[in-house]
């Protein structure tokens, strides 16, 4: 059904889909020139949906009742990657409940357990790559990213299991990196298991034996009766809900391949903007390993994660390179009234996390990267809101943010790196996110000239 409520591009939904897959974010800027902050689009396949780039609007959606929307079953375009038993793809009672369980992990504590590994795994990464050639910084932070998850989330640092589910992840993660497989998340004639050999099936059976390593994994550790690791698995295996409930080894394995997904490419991505944009303005990266040196003499994980100017150069790259070009929509299920227009139930409302972070009336000059803002003031949730918000804000949210920041300040302050190009790195979609173009090349010139110890 289209929106008669609020107008949109007359073009075909074909051509809709193709500019959507193309260039989600020139396709939205120029529809929000025509025909302001709030458009419907149309695009093949989908529901139509009513992008909304105006943060009163969000607010108002935001605050209503999240029995209101559903916003599982506008994910399921995902499910063939990592199956119906997944935070992503649930509603109602059913998501409350999963993310209650889910959500100490990501939170408090358990965050500080991770920090050590993060600047451990970033420093191993990095110390392994070649000096004085040309490489792709996006590929070293999917390594690095990669790696956190398997020992953060997964709890797999070595051994027989983690080189056999290393390359597998990678092949898996492979699907949403190259513009022609991610077609295949949004064409469902494409997606036919013509056995190993074929596109889909080649994906379909990598699945199965990330899965079968995983039940191995889960089954070792049941039998172990103390396992009491603090890696996010163990304590998915551990969480129970008010009735003693705990997660079955189905959702177990769903929720990890979800939080894999979820959390590489994002984080990797982010990372790879932030080398971009510091690397570009060397007055920063001087600010950066200023404020390093000034604050702690032996590179403590948790002071560092406190840093002002390197939080304000974190929340600056989210803000210039939202990795989700909108947020996941917001179904309604009832008559519902956004920016002074009455919405039938069944209409897809979705926030665009880009139309709002490139406001000139909240961002002067937004195409410039400027982390003093963040300085300078505070935004509210509908104005910068690029993990989301209301009950669906991305759970990883805290890990993400602290991965960012650790791996830039063990990196900045041990090398010295350098662009190898001088032409502007635009955005280009990547599967669901929005990744830089060409990934990012650069050169490690080697040990950045101490003026103190840092240990
Ligand atoms: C810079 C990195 C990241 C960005 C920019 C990001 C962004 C987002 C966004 C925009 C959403 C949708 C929220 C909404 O619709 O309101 C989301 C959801 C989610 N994210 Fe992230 N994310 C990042 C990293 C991570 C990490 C590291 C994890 C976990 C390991 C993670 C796990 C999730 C999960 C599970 C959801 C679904 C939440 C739900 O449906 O309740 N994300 N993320």
């Amino acid at each position: 059904m289209k929106n008669k409520l609020v107008n949109g591009p007359q073009i075909f939904p074909l051509w809709q889909l193709i500019r959507w897959i193309q260039d989600p974010l020139l396709f939205q800027q120029e529809c929000c020139q025509i025909y302001g902050d709030i458009f419907t689009l149309n695009v093949q396949g989908f529901a139509p949906f009513v992008v909304i780039g105006n943060p009163l609007g969000i607010q108002e959606i935001f605050s209503q009742n999240p029995d209101n929307f559903d916003v599982g079953r506008g994910n399921k375009i995902a499910e063939p990657l990592f199956g119906t038993k997944s935070l992503f793809v649930y509603d109602g009672k059913r998501h409350q409940k999963e993310r209650k369980l889910l959500m100490p992990p990501f939170h408090g504590q358990s965050l500080q357990f991770y920090a050590q590994s993060i600047c451990d795994i970033a420093m191993e990464v990095v110390n392994k790559c070649p000096e004085n050639q040309p490489i792709i910084i996006r590929k070293v932070m999917q390594t690095i990213s990669l790696e956190v998850i398997l020992k953060v989330v997964f709890g797999i640092s070595e051994g027989e299991r983690y080189q056999k589910i290393k390359p597998l992840l990678a092949q898996m993660l492979d699907v949403t990196d190259s513009p022609l497989t991610s077609s295949f998340l949004f064409f469902k004639f494409l997606q036919k298991d013509w056995g190993k050999w074929s596109p889909w099936g080649r994906i379909q059976y990598t699945r199965r034996k990330i899965y079968q390593l995983l039940q191995e994994e889960i089954e070792e550790r049941r039998s172990q009766k103390n396992n009491s690791g603090s890696d996010v698995l163990s304590l998915m295996m551990a969480a129970k809900d008010e009735s003693g409930q705990s997660l079955t080894d189905d959702e177990l394995k769903d929720e990890l391949v979800t939080l894999l997904f979820a959390g590489h490419e994002t984080t990797a991505t982010s990372m790879s903007w932030a080398f971009y944009q510091i690397l570009s303005h060397p007055s920063i990266l001087e600010k950066m390993r200023k404020e390093l040196e000034e604050t702690t003499n032996n590179l403590n994980p948790l002071e560092i994660a406190k840093l002002p100017y390197l939080n304000a150069v974190c929340q600056e790259v989210l803000r210039m390179y939202p990795i989700l070009p909108i947020i996941f929509p917001r179904i309604t299920k009832t008559k519902m009234t956004i920016m002074g227009r009455e919405f039938p139930p069944e209409t897809w409302l979705t926030p665009s996390i880009y139309l709002v972070h490139y406001r000139e009336d909240l961002y002067h000059e937004p195409h410039q990267f400027k982390p003093e803002r963040f300085l300078e003031k505070k935004f509210t949730n509908y104005e910068y809101l690029p993990f989301g918000g209301g009950t669906r804000r991305c759970l990883g949210y805290a890990l993400a943010e602290l991965e960012m920041k650790l791996v830039l300040a063990s990196i900045i302050s041990k090398y010295s790196l350098t662009l190898t190009t001088e032409k502007t790195v635009e955005p280009q979609r990547r599967g669901f996110t929005i990744s830089p173009a060409g990934g990012v090349p650069v050169i490690l010139l080697g040990s950045v000239p101490k003026t103190s110890d840092h240990g």
